[in-house]
Order: structure tokens, then C-alpha cells, then sequence
């Protein structure tokens, strides 16, 4: 008598429950509360990829196409996009019109506001406290006391992802703080 739920439905209770174990095991427990809901949004369960990295997100969530991309984002550009764990992230377009390798994050080192990009200074500043970084997010001025996070920005099927950046800064030669 107390087997009267259908045998049949238990293995998609399972299935569903083992889901959520690997989806939140993949943002980490600390975070999970504050990511889940972005986390979830971004990578749907069995959205595999294959290329292993995050797809950029545009202002309105949608894939970043670099070919339609260099149409409207010209020489030097540097526009905000959605990066790793949700990070505003600033794509580069370089002085050859090609989108630079990597991407910036702009949570400012000092207290996580975000850092706008100046072009008339050619710096990040930031309003809060008035950090300023140069082009490629090295840090000029404090408070600040490291440089903007990096992150690889890659092309896989046309599209940006961003993968995580563990290898040497190379804009001050040092190993990355963020990693
Ligand atoms: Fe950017 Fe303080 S948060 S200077």
C-alpha cells in the first residue's frame, strides 16, 4: 500500500533532483543564493556547449555575434556586455577592428562599483572614489588597489564567450588576483 506513488516517476524525480546537485555544485555553494537565478538563466541544464566558456550577453541578453558586432562598435570601442558569474564585462574592439582576445571586468577593485569608460580620458573612472584605470583596465589611480579582472574573450561558432582568465596579467606580469 505505500508504494502508491507510479513506479514510473520516480527516476524523473531523481533525474530533476540530480539537476539541481550538479547545477548548483557547478556555481559553488557560498554563492549559490545570490547566482542561482542568473546562473540558471545563463546556462540552462543541458545546454552543453561544448566550448567550455560563457557566452556573452548583449545589454538585452541576447548572443554577441562578432560579425554583426564590428558593424556598430567600431575602432577603440569598449562596450559593456554580460561575463563570467554575471560581471559587467567590457568587450575591446581593437585599432584593426577586430574584437580584442580579452575582456574587462568592470567591478572596480576598491568597493565593486561599476567603472564607466571615459573615451575623451581614455581611462575607466570610476565615480565612486575616483579610481581610474588605463585603456586595457590597468590600475592608475587608487583607492583601486589592483587592476580590473581579466577575462578571456574567445569566438566559438561566431559568437563571444568568455572563459576564465588564469594565466599571468599581461598588463603588470603578475599572477592573476582574481583567480
Ligand atoms: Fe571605485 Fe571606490 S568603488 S573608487
Amino acid at each position: 500500500q505505500a508504494a502508491s506513488i507510479p513506479a514510473d516517476r520516480v527516476p524523473d524525480m531523481e533525474k530533476r533532483k540530480l539537476m539541481n546537485l550538479l547545477l548548483l555544485g557547478a556555481i559553488g555553494l557560498p554563492t549559490a543564493g545570490m547566482l542561482y537565478p542568473y546562473t540558471y538563466f545563463l546556462v540552462p541544464p543541458g545546454s552543453g556547449g561544448g566550448g567550455g566558456g560563457t557566452p556573452a550577453k548583449d545589454a538585452l541578453g541576447n548572443d554577441i555575434v562578432v560579425t554583426e558586432y564590428l558593424k556598430t562598435h567600431g575602432p577603440g570601442d569598449r562596450t559593456l556586455s554580460q561575463g563570467l558569474k554575471g560581471d559587467p564585462t567590457y568587450l575591446v574592439v581593437e585599432n584593426d577592428r577586430t574584437l580584442a582576445t580579452y575582456g574587462i571586468n568592470a567591478v572596480c577593485t576598491h568597493l565593486g562599483c561599476v567603472v564607466p569608460w571615459n573615451k575623451a580620458e581614455n581611462k575607466f573612472m570610476c565615480p565612486c572614489h575616483g579610481s581610474q584605470y588605463n585603456n586595457q583596465g590597468k590600475v592608475v589611480r587608487g583607492p583601486a588597489p589592483l587592476s580590473l579582472a581579466l577575462a578571456h574573450a574567445d569566438v566559438d561558432d561566431g559568437k563571444v564567450v568568455f572563459v576564465p582568465w588564469v594565466e599571468t596579467d599581461f598588463r603588470t606580469g603578475e599572477a592573476p588576483w582574481w583567480s
